[in-house]
């Protein structure tokens, strides 16, 4: 397994398409109650959205795609929009397998899933192994995760594995226990739905993302929302700690 170093060493391109995107898919509920339909109206819409945005994704080359699906709070929901939620991540799971096969997808679920039922964990295992071999898009859900979740996870494995090095542990120690330690930080993070907060999303690897926010609610987040999302992240200048002068070569770098 290749591990990624820190993306702030190296600055990627911002007018290339962003390696990989980071989505807080947030705003069903609003959706569903604008329309006078029940939340979970508005989480199955929401779930349908995933397609369409997995293709386009797909289709401009984005190599990571990272959606939270459900955060290590959600389950402080209502019993009964809980239980739709895994009953919908478990249809969408059986249902999405064969057209991820056909546009090359490799599908990830990171979270601890120690909590699901026997069914679904069966489900999301089977799903990642069905998608394996695939080479194209990383789609990665996001499913009882939560940020500090994934540190101390990767804080405890590194410990137990590595107790020689406790004291000296550097960065790149622990970002190979994360859970995503198969993908670069995400250059590009999205959040529909108008709020202005992580959430307890991928608290480490969001350190110097570009963070992209819109009033759009998920339901509604189109191809060209989505265009507008990258469209923004191309204006952007990440400089990771240097100047601007550094950066368009005026200046040399001194130190990485
Ligand atoms: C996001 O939409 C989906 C999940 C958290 C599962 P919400 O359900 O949070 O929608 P709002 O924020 O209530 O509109
Ligand atoms: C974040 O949305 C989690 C997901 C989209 C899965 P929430 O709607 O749960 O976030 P808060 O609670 O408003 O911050
Ligand atoms: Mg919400």
């Amino acid at each position: 397994m290749a591990f990624f170093s820190s993306a702030t060493k190296t600055i990627p391109v911002v007018a290339e398409i962003p390696k990989h995107i980071a989505v807080i898919m947030d705003g069903n509920g609003r959706w569903a109650r604008k329309r006078f339909l029940p939340r979970v109206a508005g989480h199955a819409r929401g779930a349908e959205m995933i397609r369409d945005l997995v293709k386009s994704c797909s289709d401009m080359k984005v190599e990571y795609l990272t959606l939270f699906a459900f955060s290590s709070e959600n389950w402080r929901r209502p019993e009964e929009e809980v239980s739709f939620l895994m009953g919908l991540f478990m249809r969408a799971l059986k249902r999405e397998v064969i057209s991820m096969n056909e546009n090359n997808v490799k599908l990830m679920v990171i979270g601890d899933r120690s909590r699901f039922d026997a069914s679904l964990i069966k489900q999301i295992e089977d799903s990642e192994q069905m998608t394996e071999n695939n080479t194209g898009l990383i789609l990665t859900i996001a499913a009882n995760y939560g940020g500090r979740w994934d540190v101390l996870q990767a804080v405890n494995k590194m410990q137990l594995a590595e107790p020689q090095l406790a004291g000296t542990f550097q960065e790149e120690h622990l970002t190979s226990y994360l859970s995503m330690n198969y993908a670069p930080e995400p250059d590009l993070f999205i959040r529909t739905g108008g709020e202005s907060r992580i959430s307890n999303f991928l608290l480490w690897q969001l350190a110097y993302t570009e963070l992209y926010f819109t009033d759009t609610l998920w339901p509604d987040f189109n191809e060209a929302a989505l265009n507008l999302a990258i469209q923004s992240y191309q204006k952007r200048e990440r400089r990771f700690g240097r100047t601007s002068e550094q950066l368009s070569g005026v200046i040399a770098d001194t130190a990485t």
